[in-house]
């Protein structure tokens, strides 16, 4: 991690700037920065010889502003760099295919999730070159070799997101999508809240697809089939086709695997005939008041889930809170500046369940209505 060490710090008033970076506070050993570019925090901690001074995970910007800042915060208190491991890091040049959970996804027509090692993805750009295909991927390695490999073939209608794909589902647009694939997900036997096929993710697999779109499941897990088809089937108006055995226009990595064992392999096609309602996405992420009472005890609803983690002081007015918040599976770690009117210093991804997680927030610890 890049990091410094130096040899002294002063007593700071905050706010202040230097050469372009502004400190706005400093919440025990948490240090508010804003550059042009971005809002951080930084992290000084008093070490046996010097301070070492380093950046906060959560909201990590790139390592340009990082060494803006770092170089701001010596100046700022007139110190000496003891040691530094920041010089010659590279900075990675964003991907113009790699897309984030606030990303714009309306140009998308087709969805595969959980690529790995990308053979169909590649192959459905090629077979599609007119089609927007987006893949949703949490094994970041499969990502990079995948991105590479759109370089190296001069592929540009491939679009990648590094998250869990039952969230990013609830922010397609509805009516949009031709297809959208599962191949050999992970069955998750002994934890089956992990699976990617459920209840929600049919049911927002029907609101994105177009009239006549389907989603294909293949898998060679008969447990995984059978729970599947039993989700299916629990629809009230489904079109389904199912096959067993039968092979496909490509042959991913995985099902190589199988085929030398012999295995069983399932497709379930379900057709979607609905044409839904428009997708509506009006979060507004503002809090009216003070945030009270907190406690820190995790609370734990039916869509999503809200943890208080740490409060850090900065003054009689104000505190930074520290806590996740959002998709029980995939909760999101943020950040609010506590105050008469709060903010998020670190904002929660505009998503159903992190705004559904935003306003029970506030209900329970009294930011929507000032009570004294
Ligand atoms: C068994 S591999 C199959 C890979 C590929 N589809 C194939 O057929 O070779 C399952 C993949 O799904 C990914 N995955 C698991 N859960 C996911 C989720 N919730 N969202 C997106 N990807 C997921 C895993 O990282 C893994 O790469």
């Amino acid at each position: 991690m890049p990091h410094i060490v130096i040899d002294k710090i002063k007593k700071i008033k905050y706010p202040v700037t230097v050469d372009d970076v502004e400190f706005l506070f400093e919440a025990e050993n948490l240090i508010g920065v804003k550059t042009k570019k971005a809002k951080f925090l930084i992290k000084v901690l008093k070490k046996e010889k010097g301070f070492l001074v380093k950046y906060d995970k959560i909201t990590r910007p790139l390592i340009s502003e990082i060494k803006k800042a770092y170089k701001a915060f010596v100046k700022l208190n007139g110190a000496n760099i003891i040691f530094e491991n920041i010089e010659g890091i590279k900075e990675k040049i964003p991907d113009k295919n790699l897309l984030d959970i606030t990303s714009d996804l309306s140009d998308v027509d087709i969805v595969e999730v959980g690529f790995g090692s990308g053979r169909h993805l590649l192959h459905l750009a090629k077979k599609y070159p007119d089609k927007i295909i987006l893949g949703i991927e949490i094994h970041k390695p499969s990502i990079e070799q995948v991105l590479k490999r759109c370089i190296y073939e001069n592929i540009d209608n491939i679009r990648i997101i590094n998250h869990d794909a039952r969230i990013i589902l609830s922010k397609i647009p509805s009516n949009r999508l031709h297809s959208i694939y599962v191949h050999f997900p992970v069955p998750w036997d002994k934890k089956p809240h992990r699976r990617v096929i459920n209840r929600d993710f049919i049911n927002e697999s029907v609101r994105a697809l177009k009239k006549d779109g389907f989603l294909h499941l293949r898998t060679d897990s008969d447990n995984y089939f059978e729970y599947s088809l039993n989700e299916f089937l629990s629809f009230k108006e489904i079109d389904l086709k199912v096959q067993k055995n039968i092979p496909y226009e490509v042959s991913s990595k995985y099902e190589d695997r199988w085929r030398k064992m012999e295995k069983d392999i399932y497709d379930i096609y379900m057709i979607n005939h609905t044409i839904s309602d428009e997708l509506v996405e009006d979060f507004d992420f503002s809090f009216e008041c003070r945030l009270k009472n907190l406690d820190f005890a995790p609370k734990i609803y039916d869509n999503f889930v809200i943890h208080i983690e740490k409060v850090f002081k900065i003054d009689d007015k104000r505190e930074l809170i520290r806590a996740t918040i959002g998709n029980f599976n995939r909760p999101e770690h943020i950040y609010i500046l506590n105050q008469e009117t709060p903010e998020y210093f670190k904002s929660p991804a505009p998503i159903r369940e992190n705004y559904l997680a935003h306003i029970e927030l506030k209900r329970i610890f009294n930011g929507c209505a000032c009570k004294s």
